[in-house]
């Protein structure tokens, strides 16, 4: 620990030490986290990352603490799976599913970006945790203050899935619904945050709660032994994820930790809400806002934040980008559970989606290696499938009744 600069503008490069700010006073850019890559190096080799502790806190010295983690000790650490019979179906060689869908302890990779969020809080005396949410931050963020002991106040859309707002009220935090779209509850989360002296953790923390994410990354390539893959497909909503896992690449690289990556960077969305990859396809370097309409409510951001980086990362590795409809995400989510026994949510379909139409426009070649990143857990979104599945056989406790049953079989 201990290796962090200060705060960088993304934009101007101008500097600011380790506080809770996000935004640049001079020209209104994102900060950014700035570490000592040359004190890291002395320290950190792939002996040490892989005698540390079986969470996402094995890459501590590349997170923004001061001190020891104090949140989300078993987070992350999530598998790596060779899918041979999912990339039988799509038609390539060597497919893997990075699989955040089981990471503790609320079951998407928001549990790594809030557990930085919140061991940062600690440090900096927060009392009281809070954020703006698509559903699984709220899940996570509620999980880990009850947790650290901390008051949390989540802000939601008012039409979020039945479990994303139960799997956080569970927590007794206070839930607040909005009754407009995730970009209308950030506007307001930003104005909020401007009054009340809370730890926001994808708004006043966002530049630590974003280094979170990285872990997503460094995960992949050190499970693949210290290798890179030639595509990973991101799902994307404001668009931090898909930037850390560019930065994740990066950092490996210069650290020596792997030899330099030829890996394209493949964004995902739904065609209902699909800016960045908008961005992508038109050749745009703005990122456009849009009003969401999808099922893919855990991506139903409509200005992302990071859109502008998000394009950018995916430009310079030489990626594409793919929208997913609503029928497609259904599909694709039936597919990933009936070849690989994986249940993922929309975010997961879109990802899956997105893949194959990438396979087919030859943007992933079928002879590369490919990672699919399962960002979320398929109980929390059951309504898109309950009518897709099919119901249960229904008899009697008798065994002539199971034999005519199973005639019909
Ligand atoms: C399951 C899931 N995957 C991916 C994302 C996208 O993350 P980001 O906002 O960093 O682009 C989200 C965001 O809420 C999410 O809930
Ligand atoms: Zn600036």
């Amino acid at each position: 620990m201990g290796h962090v600069q200060g705060l960088k503008c993304r934009e101007c490069g101008h500097d600011y030490p380790i506080e809770p700010l996000h935004v640049c006073e001079m020209c209104f850019g994102p900060l950014e986290v700035a570490y000592d890559y040359d004190a890291i190096a002395k320290e950190v080799t792939r002996e040490t990352i892989e005698s540390g502790p079986r969470s996402h806190w094995r890459y501590g010295n590349l997170l923004p603490l001061d001190g020891p983690p104090t949140d989300g000790l078993d987070t992350g650490s999530t598998p790596l799976l060779r899918a041979d019979r999912l990339a039988k179906a799509l038609g390539v060689r060597e497919l893997y599913i990075k699989n955040d869908a089981v990471c503790p302890p609320t079951l998407s990779f928001k549990d790594r970006v809030v557990s930085v969020a919140l061991s940062k809080a600690k440090e900096f005396g927060f009392e009281t945790a809070a954020c703006a949410s698509t559903g699984n931050l709220a899940n996570s963020v509620a999980a880990q203050a009850a947790r650290a002991g901390l008051r949390s106040f989540i802000f939601i859309p008012a039409d979020l899935e039945v479990a994303k707002v139960i799997g956080t009220s569970i927590f007794e935090p206070t839930v607040v619904g909005i009754k407009g779209t995730y970009d209308e509850v950030n506007r307001l989360c930003s104005e909020i945050a401007g009054v009340y002296e809370w730890a926001f953790a994808n708004i006043n923390l966002r530049p630590f709660y974003a280094e979170g994410s990285k872990t997503f990354g460094y995960e992949i390539l050190e499970d693949l032994g210290w290798d890179s893959p030639d595509n990973i497909v991101v799902p994307c909503a404001g668009g931090s994820l898909i930037t850390k896992i560019g930065k994740a690449i990066g950092e490996f690289e210069k650290l020596g930790l792997i030899e330099p990556a030829n890996t394209k960077i493949h964004a995902a969305q739904a065609t209902g809400c699909g800016p960045i990859v908008t961005a992508v396809l038109e050749g745009e370097e703005f990122v456009k806002p849009v009003r969401p309409d999808t099922i893919a409510k855990s991506l139903a951001i409509g200005n992302p934040a990071d859109g502008i980086y998000a394009v950018e990362t995916v430009r310079k590795s030489g990626g594409y980008a793919a929208h997913a409809t609503d029928e497609e995400i259904v599909e694709a989510i039936r597919l990933l559970a009936a070849t690989e026994g994986i249940f993922t949510e929309t975010a997961g379909g879109v990802t899956l989606a997105a893949t194959k139409h990438l396979i087919e426009s030859g943007h992933i070649g079928r002879d590369e290696s490919t990672v699919v990143s399962i960002t979320g857990n398929g109980l929390k979104t059951l309504e898109v499938v309950q009518e897709r599945v099919p119901q249960p056989h229904l008899i009697l406790p008798q065994l002539g009744a199971f034999e005519e049953l199973m005639k019909t079989i």
